[in-house]
C-alpha cells in the first residue's frame, strides 16, 4: 500500500458563499458537486496538492446539517487519499478501530470513500478516499494503469 496523502480538509458551511474568503485569497472553486449519499453540496478549491472541500447540507437531516446545528460552522473532517481503501478498512477493523462505513460508498469526483468513527481519530473525523477517475494522479505513483 502506498502512503496516504492529504486529499482535502472538509469544512461545514451553511452556504457555499463561504468560498468568498478563499477566493479573496486567490483560490478558485474548481468543482461543485452534490453528493447524494452524504446529502451535501460540495465545492472544491485546490490548494497545491490538497484541496479545501466546502460542505453545504442539502437536507436538514444530513450529518453536516446536524454538525452545524450542534457545533456551528467549521472544520468537519480531514480526508486521506489511499490506493486500496478495502485493504485499509480491513486493517483498521482488525486493529479494533470503529468505522462509520465498513465498506466504501460513492464520494465526490467518482471516488469511493469511507469514514472512520470520530472516536477512532481522537475527535477528528477521518475520511478515506480512493480516486478512480484521476488516472493523472495515480500515474505519479507508478501504477500499472495504461496512460490515455
Ligand atoms: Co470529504
Amino acid at each position: 500500500m502506498n502512503k496516504p496523502k492529504l486529499d482535502h480538509i472538509g469544512i461545514a458551511v451553511r452556504s457555499l458563499d463561504a468560498a468568498k474568503v478563499y477566493e479573496a485569497l486567490g483560490l478558485k472553486i474548481e468543482h461543485v458537486e452534490t453528493v447524494e449519499t452524504q446529502k451535501v453540496k460540495t465545492a472544491f478549491l485546490s490548494v497545491g496538492d490538497s484541496n479545501l472541500e466546502l460542505l453545504e447540507p442539502t437536507e436538514p437531516d444530513s450529518a453536516v446539517a446536524k454538525f452545524i446545528e450542534k457545533r456551528g460552522e467549521g472544520i468537519h473532517h480531514i480526508c486521506l487519499r489511499v490506493d486500496n481503501i478495502e485493504e485499509h478498512l480491513e486493517a483498521l477493523k482488525a486493529q479494533g478501530y470503529r468505522l462509520i462505513n465498513e465498506a466504501p460508498v460513492p464520494g465526490a469526483h467518482g471516488s469511493r470513500v469511507a469514514f472512520l468513527h470520530p472516536s477512532a481519530g481522537n475527535g477528528v473525523l477521518i475520511e478515506l478516499s480512493e480516486a478512480i477517475n484521476h488516472p493523472e494522479e495515480r500515474s505519479e505513483e507508478g501504477s500499472a494503469e495504461p496512460s490515455r
